[in-house]
């Protein structure tokens, strides 16, 4: 079987391994992020002390490497002598070296042939600056990402690292060895003015207009994310009163709408305030979504309801494993899945603490995070009181919290998951 490979370059922080990812995830192929190889290597090259620009240094101990490469099903994995680099590799010294490393033609040769060995087993989408013009040159499917070097330092600062993008790109644009440029044949998308989803949107269009075979739609329980235009009439029922309620009684106000993704499977984590707050956030899109409501509502008539809205039982008495494993299950089917990671409504309107199951979940699925803040819905309709009274409710969306496969390898175990529930809280807090 002959596989396909997507090639997709551009210069540092374009926007390039967000776009694989999410092509990788979509399309249910392999993401191989060719600059962790690069970054790999000169990991290895400075942990034993060697020179990077002393270039007959770095081949003599390439030669001795044992790199193996391999993937996880949606991401490459990369071992050098038994040991997975992968949580150093956005270190500020590999940012400042990998350069000089990936300069060398010997270092070139040796990885662009581990790049070529993943098309004998899979598909796959490969990011990185020459995979268009030299890894893959026959393949029909090349996107050039681009975007402003203004917009580019400010997204490498968000993700908190230390790296100056201009002097890489100098770097990588003008070495004599497979330089960054644009492939021929690659068709060019410029990222600056926009959001993550159109971005992949347009990645999407351009595959389909190089002929890229895109896979059929998969068929999960209930109908997918992306592939529904439609609602259920009873979800519909509820999606249409909710909505209009919301409207005319607390005015609703929606703000960073831009920043939502409304495509694909999406982690949506929100504060909570009140009963509103599930169609509050159902609201925001045009088809279906997975919520989560406590046991003990699945009563009377609610117990058939429940259900027509998606609405997944969960036991808030206890931690309930069975129904975290349903979230990740849904994630991974493309649903968009709300989840409140404090557990409970607040009881003064503050955000309150939250549990680490929502870290937990963003690491264990991989999907996209998307922070969001209600407020005013406490006032709405405060905990404890029954009565709705009239008050201007704003539910205000987050920029998604796309993690790298090197970010999400570090979000592992009991620490790993309540450091990514605080950065989740924390984009709430912000909001
Ligand atoms: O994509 P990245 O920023 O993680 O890449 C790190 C460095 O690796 C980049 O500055 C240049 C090098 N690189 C390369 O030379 N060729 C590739 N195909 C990918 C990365």
């Amino acid at each position: 079987m002959t596989h396909h490979a997507i090639a997709i370059d551009g210069p540092a922080a374009s926007g390039k391994s967000t776009m694989a990812r999410a092509l990788a995830e979509r399309l249910g192929i392999v993401m191989v992020n060719s600059g962790a190889m690069y970054r790999a290597v000169t990991w290895k090259i400075l942990s034993k002390k060697i020179d990077p620009n002393d270039a007959p240094a770095v081949i003599a101990a390439l030669r001795k490497m044992d790199i193996v490469c391999g993937h996880d099903g949606t991401f490459s994995t990369i071992t050098i002598d038994g040991t997975d680099p992968t949580p150093f590799l956005r270190e500020a010294e590999i940012n400042a070296n990998v350069s000089a490393v990936s300069a060398i033609p010997e270092v070139r040769e040796k990885l662009v042939g581990l790049q070529r060995d993943y098309l004998k087993n899979t598909h796959v989408v490969m990011e990185g600056r020459d995979i268009g013009s030299v890894v893959f040159p026959d393949t029909p499917f090349k996107i050039y990402i681009d975007a402003d070097p203004s917009v580019r330092n400010v997204r490498r600062s968000d993700d908190g690292e230390i790296d100056s993008v201009e002097k890489r790109d100098a770097a990588d644009s003008s070495r004599t060895t497979a330089p960054l440029k644009v492939a021929d044949g690659a068709t060019k998308i410029d990222t600056s003015n926009l959001s993550i989803e159109g971005a992949i949107q347009a990645a999407i269009e351009t595959l389909c207009k190089q002929g890229f075979p895109m896979p059929e739609k998969k068929t999960p329980s209930l109908p997918q994310g992306e592939t529904r235009g439609w609602m259920r009439w009873m979800y519909w029922l509820g999606w249409m009163s909710f909505g209009a309620a919301y409207r005319t009684l607390f005015g609703l106000r929606l703000e960073g709408m831009e920043n939502l993704i409304t495509s694909g499977p999406v982690l949506i984590a929100s504060n909570h305030q009140s009963f509103l707050d599930p169609p509050l956030i159902g609201n925001l899109y045009k088809d279906e979504m997975v919520f989560f409501a406590r046991k003990t509502l699945f009563k009377g008539a609610a117990k058939w309801v429940y259900p027509q809205w998606n609405a997944i039982p969960v036991d808030q008495d206890r931690p309930d494993m069975s129904s975290m494993k349903t979230v990740i299950r849904k994630l991974k089917e493309g649903w968009r899945v709300l989840v409140f990671p404090e557990g409970q409504r607040t009881l003064n309107g503050e955000i309150g603490v939250a549990a680490p199951g929502v870290g937990l979940i963003a690491a264990k699925s991989g999907v996209p995070i998307q922070p969001v803040r209600i407020s005013g819905a406490d006032q709405a309709l405060p905990r404890g009181s029954g009565k709705v009274r009239l008050a201007r409710i704003t539910v205000t969306v987050g920029k998604p919290i796309i993690l790298s496969p090197e970010e999400l390898k570090s979000y592992t175990g009991k620490e790993g998951y309540e450091a990514l529930t605080n950065r989740i809280m924390d984009a709430i807090k912000a909001l």
